[in-house]
């Protein structure tokens, strides 16, 4: 008796647990894991909706086959999603399954053709277009760049039932708990769900919210994303952080993220949040960027209003743990916050100038003048950090 779980009487969550990857994109850390969703639709013809990371599990045709029997073949593999954390058991599917029909749109059947040569076995799907299952009825909502340009999603009309791919996902793996109500939400993750999306999905937020736009008036009673929860008992909860998310609101806070060598930026951190306290902000956190991955680092900006930024100089520019962290920000085109920027240097400077040119690229609003220290904060650097903290919690009050 292989993990398989039923949805519905016909829908079963087929999915894998993987804790053995240290990074996900080889990039993002999984101290908690990270689960790979697969879902099986058995009607008159069975549909197969998303697969597995390669190698993430080994009796993925044996689940298969507990569920349908050794002679039924699967009619549909729809891939919402080509990355190949969800692809990536595409080619043991075709080569059991081998009349199955790869259910995508033009640009899926694009991508398929360089991973995996497949040319034929198509069958293409545009914004709208439906697929019988015989009591299922699929409907399929074109949701490009959520996370890749192919991306799309499944909607099962009869189920109301939301193949959702990336969207709604969350790091983590499901460990017991597989639906919203069998597991502690708040607790665990909701900090991997943001986490994950703002380094993985944050980037595309406008297109998330054309997909909010497209959904909208759909009637929803299940949300199957390829990872985290199965949602069944309260989808608004998690169609409402999306969206808040999606929009750039975050909560009234400040995290101060600083490059330090020697300490004196270090210094004039830890001041600066002390300032924040003093005038009524209670949620501030405090990072060493040099210490503290990048993963979090961009997950308490999603979550924080207020940004402040430090760094020493370095040769003539940031620190480059400082300096991958506002790349990072600009490429992904954050928005929507209130900026403070100090730092130290001992000859020419250089890391506080970088940081006001990140400025002037991410638009930010700019709380205050910047505050560069030439070796160790006297008084008047503190006083002038003292105002960084003050007009951020003046500003924070008024949003
Ligand atoms: Fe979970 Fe964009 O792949």
């Amino acid at each position: 008796m292989h993990n398989t779980v039923k949805i519905t009487d016909k829908v079963y969550w087929i999915g894998a647990n993987d804790r053995r990857t240290h990074l996900f994109e080889n990039m993002w850390p999984l101290p908690y894991g990270i689960s790979y969703n697969s879902y099986l639709i058995v009607d008159d013809k069975i549909a197969l909706v998303d697969t597995l990371e390669q190698g993430s599990s080994d009796d993925y045709l044996v689940k298969i086959e507990e569920l349908i029997g050794k002679e039924r073949s699967i009619d549909y593999l729809i891939i919402n999603h080509m990355e190949p954390d969800h692809s990536g058991a595409m080619k043991a599917i075709v080569e059991r399954y081998p009349d199955i029909k790869i259910v995508g749109n033009l640009k899926t059947f694009k991508i398929i053709e360089f991973y995996y040569g497949y040319k034929e076995k198509w069958h293409q799907v545009e914004d709208g277009s439906q697929i019988d299952l015989g009591y299922h009825k699929l409907k399929f909502v074109m949701t490009p760049w959520v996370h890749w340009p192919e991306t799309m999603m499944t909607y099962d009309e009869t189920e109301k039932m939301l193949f959702s791919g990336d969207a709604f996902g969350s790091f983590g793996s499901l460990d017991g708990g597989i639906f919203d109500d069998e597991i502690e939400f708040e607790d665990y993750y909701e900090e991997e769900m943001r986490r994950y999306y703002s380094n993985i999905v944050g980037q595309y937020s406008n297109m998330v919210q054309k997909a909010y736009k497209k959904l909208d008036g759909v009637d929803i009673k299940y949300i199957c994303s390829t990872h985290g929860p199965v949602w069944r008992s309260d989808v608004n909860k998690v169609i409402s952080l999306y969206d808040r998310w999606s929009k750039y609101e975050s909560e009234k806070g400040v995290v101060i993220i600083y490059g330090s060598m020697y300490g004196n930026t270090a210094k004039l951190a830890d001041f600066i949040a002390r300032k924040l306290a003093e005038n009524g902000i209670k949620k501030i956190r405090v990072y060493d960027a040099s210490k503290t991955h990048l993963s979090y680092l961009i997950n308490e900006i999603w979550r924080y209003k207020g940004v402040v930024l430090g760094s020493c100089a370095y040769n003539s520019g940031m620190l480059p743990t400082m300096e991958q962290l506002t790349r990072t920000l600009e490429h992904m085109g954050v928005k929507n916050h209130l900026l403070g920027i100090f730092g130290s240097y001992s000859w020419n400077g250089g890391g506080v100038k970088s940081l006001h040119k990140f400025y002037e690229k991410i638009q930010w609003d700019l709380v205050s003048d910047p505050v560069d220290t030439k070796g160790i904060p006297g008084n008047e650097e503190f006083d002038r950090c003292e105002t960084i903290a003050r007009e951020m919690a003046e500003k924070l009050k008024d949003n």
